[in-house]
């Protein structure tokens, strides 16, 4: 099918009458245009719209046994370097390029990568070979072959994969290569043709825009250029005009951006959030109330419900399978927007945000969203040092701990690595029955600024009961001021975070987090020092906590706040929001109002052994069994206290292909079913080809070079 490549090619560089000299309205194009397009559909099986905006561009593709074919096919405003990249995220950072341009009058392909927002480097090792290139009128047209992977682990390279993952296509002003004049950021999978979104006519949709925001920063923000804007949404307010009850739970089966026309460039991403009305206190909050400044989400609405970044396509459950969102509990919805705006613009307003399909017939499945919580705040992370290029963190959810709470095989959708402005790598490696399967979804560089929900590779594409998952967090804190980064929410402190789209959902039981012990464990194991105490045999845990929760729960650092337990116990209205917090914090004598020192004393101590076993892994004075800390706290398991778990080698790299392979080392090899006319027509000296196994390689020792020529 593919093999009829040299001829065409050939043909066509003989035949200049056929070249492109056609003047193209955007409409009208398609892939595999007969009149504007060198790409074949025997040679080239795929193809894809990548950029409808002022170049449009295509990329073909065709994988191969062990290769794949790559094209490039910009249709306008193109005179200079070309670029496709391969990348996990969209951005620059971590991202590998096959760039082709013109030097010193020959058409040359290179390979390769950028750490960073700077000038991707040359790779050492060069994976990619031309097959041909051509640039006329603004045109430009090139394809080459790479290896499906290289383990050039020092270029970055990416395996290429049967998965869905961001790419992205840059253009120059002229050949000699420097910074970019136009990139874009797009998903595909090499391995599988572009997939046809299903038709949405059926699905009732509403939709969740930004109320008119202007892109501004908000009070309180740190860099204008990257504002972050979020609004509430009120799903009782948005059922009375689609026609569902304020308490219904849904079934969100697609979600789709929707972008302002005019600022679409400017919305960076945007995450919608689910609000939890166990304590989240809404009765100030209104449908379509705009937080200005919102770095942070509000610390009731953190449950990621979709995630989106340039480029992102719509987020399609499978078949039977839906999104819960409403109901009792979730009433409010968060939309979180970050713009970019590197110019300052002024006076932009926005309106872009998410459609969303839903049903309220419930489906049969519920699909969930899991989180791996290395840290976002202080109690689970320890800071890290300022100034060290590489500091690693990792955090392990045990095989019993998945197989304790998991009741069958979990299938993943996607994955999304967060970490804040320190961040540059990170990898979650699964190990099912001592063996470790590798990473999660791989992604070289990470970049603050593409956070993008990939596929699995599909050696993971379950998570099953029983899986050791260790999710590793990497940061470079060369930059930072001061001599700690904190565990937090602003963007100056940092995360450990990876939430996951997977089904079927696992009720209250698919967060897991590491947990570093708070709580001073002398005061576990340790008699209280107050005779009123000691004579009921207490602990200085519950001592301490009788005598200043403040200081106890450690929520006033700067020890301002001082009451004791049954004062809080005892008191009114103003203790609300602690109880919103801590609801189990006193006797029920608290509803009577008639709490005594005894009973809030008996409390402080039941629930001093709750906290030093789950919080520190200890028993509780006077119970002296446990003494000794486990090393591992994991806040979504039971038991919550392991001892560090072993993580297996993961499997080394597996080169598959090579683009530099010489065709006259492939003859004999292996025999194909290549019709014996094609490659003769093209050139007699190749039947040599007929014999290689990968067709690309034998067109570039026979038509590559003398096709260019013709260019
Ligand atoms: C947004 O605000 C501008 C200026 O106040 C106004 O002209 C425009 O009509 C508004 N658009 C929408 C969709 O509300
Ligand atoms: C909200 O208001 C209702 C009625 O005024 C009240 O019963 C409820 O306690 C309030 N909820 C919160 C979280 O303040
Ligand atoms: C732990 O508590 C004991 C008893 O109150 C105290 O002496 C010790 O300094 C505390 N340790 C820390 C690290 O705060
Ligand atoms: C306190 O604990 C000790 C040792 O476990 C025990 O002998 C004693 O009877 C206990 N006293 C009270 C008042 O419970
Ligand atoms: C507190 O009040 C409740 C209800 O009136 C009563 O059942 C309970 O015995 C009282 N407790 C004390 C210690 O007086
Ligand atoms: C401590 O040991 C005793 C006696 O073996 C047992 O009854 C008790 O349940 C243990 N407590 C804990 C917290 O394991
Ligand atoms: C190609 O040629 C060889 C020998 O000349 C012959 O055996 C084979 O059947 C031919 N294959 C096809 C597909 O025609």
């Amino acid at each position: 099918m593919m093999f009829g490549f040299v001829t065409q090619f050939f043909l066509r560089a003989l035949l200049p009458a056929v070249a492109v000299t056609v003047s193209i309205t955007a409409e009208e194009v398609g892939c595999f245009d007969p009149v504007t397009s060198p790409f074949n559909k025997n040679d080239w099986l795929y193809c894809q719209k990548i950029s409808s905006d002022d170049h449009e561009v295509f990329m073909y593709y065709t994988p191969l046994e062990d290769t794949v074919l790559l094209g490039f096919h910009a249709l306008k405003n193109t005179e200079g370097w070309t670029a496709l990249g391969i990348n996990g995220n969209g951005g620059m950072k971590g991202a590998t390029f096959i760039t082709v341009r013109e030097d010193g009058g020959d058409w040359i392909a290179e390979d390769r990568h950028a750490m960073d927002y700077v000038m991707p480097a040359l790779d050492d090792q060069q994976d990619v070979r031309l097959l041909f290139a051509k640039q006329e009128n603004g045109q430009t047209a090139w394809g080459v072959v790479i290896p499906q992977n290289s383990c050039d682990s020092d270029g970055n390279d990416y395996e290429i994969l049967d998965r869905m993952t961001t790419m992205l296509w840059a253009v120059g002003s002229s050949h000699t290569f420097a910074t970019h004049t136009a990139r874009g950021q797009f998903q595909a999978n090499l391995m599988q043709a572009p997939k046809e979104l299903p038709s949405t006519d059926e699905l009732p949709y509403f939709e969740i825009l930004m109320p008119n925001v202007t892109i501004k920063m908000g009070e309180g923000g740190t860099d204008p250029t990257n504002p972050y804007i979020c609004s509430y949404y009120d799903l009782a307010e948005i059922g009375q005009s689609s026609g569902f009850a304020p308490e219904e739970t849904l079934h969100v089966t697609r979600l789709s951006a929707v972008l302002s026309p005019e600022t679409k460039e400017h919305v960076h991403h945007m995450i919608l959030y689910a609000c939890s009305t166990d304590g989240f206190s809404y009765n100030g909050t209104k449908h379509l109330t705009v937080i200005p400044e919102c770095v942070s989400m509000p610390a009731d609405c953190r449950e990621m419900k979709w995630p989106w970044a340039v480029g992102g396509r719509d987020s399609i459950f499978p078949e039977k399978v839906g999104l819960p969102i409403g109901g009792a509990m979730n009433r409010f919805l968060v939309l979180q927007v970050h713009y970019y705006n590197p110019t300052l613009k002024e006076g932009m307003k926005d309106n872009s945000g998410v459609r969303v399909y839903y049903t309220t017939e419930l489906l049969e499945q519920e699909a969930g969203v899991m989180e791996f919580v290395g840290g976002v705040n202080s109690f689970q992370q320890p800071p890290l040092p300022a100034g060290e290029k590489s500091v690693s963190i990792s955090f392990t959810t045990p095989s019993e701990c998945t197989r304790n709470v998991w009741d069958r095989p979990l299938n993943i959708l996607g994955v999304l690595h967060h970490m804040h402005t320190y961040g540059t790598y990170m990898e979650i490696s699964v190990v099912r029955d001592g063996v470790n399967l590798g990473n999660l979804r791989p992604e070289s560089h990470y970049d603050f600024r593409h956070q993008s929900m990939d596929e699995p590779v599909p050696a993971i594409r379950q998570l099953w009961p029983g899986d050791q998952v260790t999710q590793t967090c990497v940061y470079d804190t060369t930059n930072a001021p001061g001599s700690f980064v904190e565990f937090g929410d602003t963007t100056q402190q940092e995360m450990c975070y990876t939430p996951i789209y997977y089904y079927p959902r696992q009720t209250d039981a698919d967060s897991f987090g590491s947990l570093i012990p708070w709580l001073n464990s002398s005061w576990c194991l340790e008699p209280a020092t107050s005779e009123e105490f000691q004579s009921s045999n207490s602990s200085l845990c519950a001592q301490t906590m009788y005598e200043n929760v403040p200081l106890f729960y450690r929520f006033d650092k700067e020890g301002e706040l001082t009451f004791d337990l049954l004062t809080a116990c005892s008191g009114g209205n103003e203790f609300q929001d602690l109880f919103y917090e801590f609801p189990d914090l006193c006797p029920t004598c608290r509803v009577t109002a008639n709490c005594t020192h005894d009973d809030v004393a008996l409390h402080a101590q039941n629930l001093c052994a709750t906290l030093c076993n789950e919080v520190n892994g200890l028993s509780l004075y006077p119970d002296m069994n446990r003494t000794k800390p486990y090393q591992y706290g994991n806040w979504g398991c039971s038991p919550t206290y392991y001892h560090e778990p072993y993580v297996p080698d993961a499997p080394v790299c597996q080169a598959r292909g090579n683009a530099n392979i010489d065709f006259i080392q492939l003859n004999g090899i292996a025999l194909l079913d290549i019709p014996n006319d094609t490659l003769v027509e093209a050139n007699s000296e190749s039947t040599a080809c007929r014999k290689a196994v990968i067709v690309a390689t034998c067109i570039l020792s026979v038509g590559a070079t003398l096709f260019l020529s013709v260019m």
